[in-house]
């Protein structure tokens, strides 16, 4: 479980979150949406202990980032960010993916089978041996992936994991994070992706370090308030949701589709 206890986080006069209180349970599904500025990477850095609260505090299953230990908080909520080649430190993808099992002290053997698991779970074991300079953009990406499952966290945070990605490439990094989640951990996953966005079971709209609305994808497609805020143009497939006020477990185009010809035919 995350909690943020009336924590907020100043630059000098200014505040870039503002006193949130709010609680993710274990196996959640939340993204965070929000204009740029909004606080969103200032909300994830306050969750692993990149950042420390100015006031109130956070916890992450019970350890307080201001008092406990980083390296223990990190092991249980592991964070990836936009830029690949920022943290990719290794020279071959097996490396690469080791470095946290080794930091966590971890037997050989179990070292191994996690490199491999944490590999095809990305679709990237047969790059195992492979020079990490050598990828394309969204296999450097799935890499980083692997790299986090393989630390086996009990909540992942992705900051905007596949802004700097093709389509095809995100489409692969959406179905890796949806199957992080299937297996039963908690993430956090800022986007400004609308379609990705929706993919969650619950959305947090940020505006000027504040929470602007909290609550399921279903609610937040009627809140034509808070969307013209966001002033992203919503996907046609959220935009027959939101028409035929559709009910998709996940608002995602399959889902959708099915639930309009069922509505239509
Ligand atoms: N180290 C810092 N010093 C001063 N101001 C900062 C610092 N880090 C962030 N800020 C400010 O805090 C606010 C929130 O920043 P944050 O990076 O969390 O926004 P964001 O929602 O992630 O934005 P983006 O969509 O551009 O990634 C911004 O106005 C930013 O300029
Ligand atoms: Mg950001």
């Amino acid at each position: 479980m995350i909690r943020f206890e009336k924590a907020g986080v100043s630059f000098g006069e200014f505040k870039a979150l503002d006193s949130l209180s709010l609680t993710i349970g274990q196996g959640e599904f939340v993204a965070l949406i929000g204009p740029n500025g909004s606080g969103k990477s200032t909300f994830i850095r306050l969750i692993n202990g990149l950042l420390l609260p100015t006031e109130g505090r956070v916890t992450v299953e019970g350890l307080d980032t201001a008092r406990d230990d980083l390296f223990e908080i990190r092991k249980r909520a592991a964070a990836l960010f936009q830029n690949p080649d920022n943290q990719i430190v290794a020279a071959t993808v097996e490396d690469e993916v080791a470095f946290g099992p080794e930091n966590l002290m971890l037997p050989a053997e179990e070292i191994e089978k996690r490199i491999d698991d944490a590999l095809s779970f990305v679709d990237m074991l047969q790059y195992r041996q492979h020079l990490t300079a050598n990828l394309s953009g969204g296999q450097k990406q799935r890499v980083a992936f692997a790299s986090i499952i393989a630390m086996e966290a009990s909540a992942y945070l992705f900051d905007e994991p596949t802004s700097l990605i093709d389509v095809q490439g995100r489409k692969k990094i959406m179905e890796i994070i949806q199957r992080i989640h299937e297996k039963g951990k908690t993430v956090v996953l800022v986007s400004h992706f609308l379609e990705e966005v929706f993919l969650a079971g619950r959305i947090i709209v940020l505006h000027e370090g504040r929470i602007l609305f909290d609550g399921t994808p279903h609610s937040l497609l009627h809140r034509s308030d808070i969307l013209d805020i966001l002033d992203f143009p919503l996907p046609v497939h959220l935009e027959a949701a939101r028409r035929f006020d559709l009910e998709c477990s996940i608002l995602d185009l399959k889902n959708v589709a099915q639930a309009l010809r069922r509505r239509l035919g």
